[in-house]
């Protein structure tokens, strides 16, 4: 099923007795400032990590990476969740995956300090910054060609043709993968950053182990075991970091698929248990964590559940906004068992217009604390001015959820809105994909 980003909140509340999401008209909610530990977010939006792979070889940002982060800063977010960035070269994306390491730190202070002055400057108030700290995992791809660095043999990914064996990480390599980490939140503080976040999503290396139920070893079988990569990770940046140093993680709390190949689905069937994912958030709780951006799905297997679309490769067997609202109100269920913690929720961009006003009506109601936007930064980078100052999104600017960006990414290349920020974006993606924007 397919449907269209909503162009107003009419539009989404003709379709919303379906999923009944609240939903409000007051979104000056989202204009309030927040603190978490010592430092405050001007306001409750969010962008959330939108990697360009736009980096340079030697994994420091290149002219589109400062160019997007520019764009970011303009905006006003509170919180600007920098990139996915690889802390083990091998553990990159592809090529141009930023990759933070001794020899490159001052250019990644460079963007820091740029988003900051420049964020001041136009909007009169500072977001925090937030470096994602990564290992691609199974979607490794440091030259270009798959090099695939598994925690397990998955057959709902690899059917008929497993991944040799020889590329199961042994657990004294998923230990140097915590120290890289740690090291990586690190240079993170030395860079300028506000904090770390160990990333744990998406089904890279980390968020892989959670599901490693058949995996013999430190790293597999008992819930303890499958969450010690985060959870040691997660202490080590708390023990080497300044303790106004955000340690956080985006964190996959639902795979969309059944054990034992998934995380976060009950024992029986498909359906999102949050019974693990709250032990998790528990955990890490008591390790220092005030801060947790939630999302679910796997952009590459079921992306249908990670970023609800329009229209993209296939065609998905449920409407979007039942994903959305799997995301918004598995997220309140999260924050309703673990309220110390400060939630950011994920995947509001295919509500379009409406997104403000469902966002602003979870928060009120307690079900999250931060607003999370993903494509829709790409598409409107002045997001967070425009709901601040007109109280709602601008309908000539919405991300229309087309997948594009995605397809530039797919192919090798840096993503970015064809609609929108056409005179960059579209020319790499006919190159690259053939085609005419709709
Ligand atoms: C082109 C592209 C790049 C992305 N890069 C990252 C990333 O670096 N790290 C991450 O955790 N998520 C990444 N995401 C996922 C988004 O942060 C977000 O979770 C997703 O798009 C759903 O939110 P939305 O509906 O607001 O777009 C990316 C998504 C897209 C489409």
């Amino acid at each position: 099923m397919t449907g269209r980003v909503y162009g107003s909140l009419d539009a989404f509340l003709q379709q919303n007795g379906e999923v009944r999401l609240p939903c409000t008209e007051d979104t000056s909610i989202l204009a309030q400032s927040v603190r978490i530990g010592a430092k405050i977010l001007p306001n409750r939006l969010v962008c959330q990590p939108m990697e360009g792979c736009d980096g340079k070889a030697d994994g420091t940002p290149d002219i589109l990476t400062l160019r997007r982060y520019d764009r970011f800063a303009r905006g006003g977010a509170g919180l600007v969740w920098f990139e996915a960035t690889a802390v083990m070269e091998e553990g990159r994306a592809n090529p141009r995956q930023l990759w933070i390491n001794d020899g490159n730190i001052d250019a990644f202070k460079a963007v820091v300090e740029s988003i900051k002055s420049t964020c001041l400057k136009t909007n009169g108030c500072e977001p925090v910054v937030i470096m994602q700290a990564t290992h691609s995992g199974r979607y490794s791809k440091p030259h270009g060609t798959p090099a695939p660095l598994i925690a397990y043999n998955n057959p709902i990914f690899e059917g008929d043709a497993p991944i040799p064996k020889d590329h199961i990480v042994t657990d004294e390599y998923i230990d140097g993968v915590r120290d890289a980490l740690v090291n990586g939140a690190r240079l993170a503080e030395k860079a300028g950053f506000d904090g770390v976040d160990i990333k744990c999503c998406h089904r890279y290396l980390n968020s892989e182990l959670l599901s490693a139920y058949t995996r013999p070893g430190r790293y597999g079988g008992s819930l303890e075991n499958r969450t010690r990569l985060l959870r040691e990770s997660v202490e080590g940046a708390v023990q080497s970091s300044r303790s106004d140093f955000i340690v956080t993680t985006r964190l996959n709390v639902y795979d969309g698929f059944p054990r034992p190949y998934g995380f976060g689905a009950a024992a029986e069937g498909t359906e999102f248990d949050e019974s693990e994912p709250v032990w998790l958030l528990r955990e890490i709780h008591k390790l220092g964590v005030k801060l947790v951006n939630i999302t679910m799905g796997n952009p590459y297997f079921n992306p249908h559940v990670n970023r609800p679309f329009a229209s993209g490769k296939y065609t998905p067997p449920e409407h979007p906004l039942r994903g959305v609202a799997r995301m918004l109100k598995g997220t309140a269920r999260l924050k309703a068992q673990v309220p110390e913690l400060t939630f950011i929720c994920s995947a509001l961009s295919y509500l379009g217009a409406a997104a403000p006003n469902v966002a602003s009506a979870f928060i009120s109601q307690g079900g999250f604390d931060l607003a999370g936007f993903g494509r829709t930064v790409f598409a409107n980078p002045d997001f967070a001015r425009d709901i601040i100052t007109t109280g709602g999104l601008d309908s000539r600017k919405l991300c229309l959820c087309c997948s594009k960006c995605t397809d530039i990414m797919r192919a090798g290349g840096t993503p970015g809105c064809i609609v929108h920020d056409r005179e960059v974006y579209l020319p790499i993606y006919k190159q690259l994909c053939g085609g005419e924007s709709k």
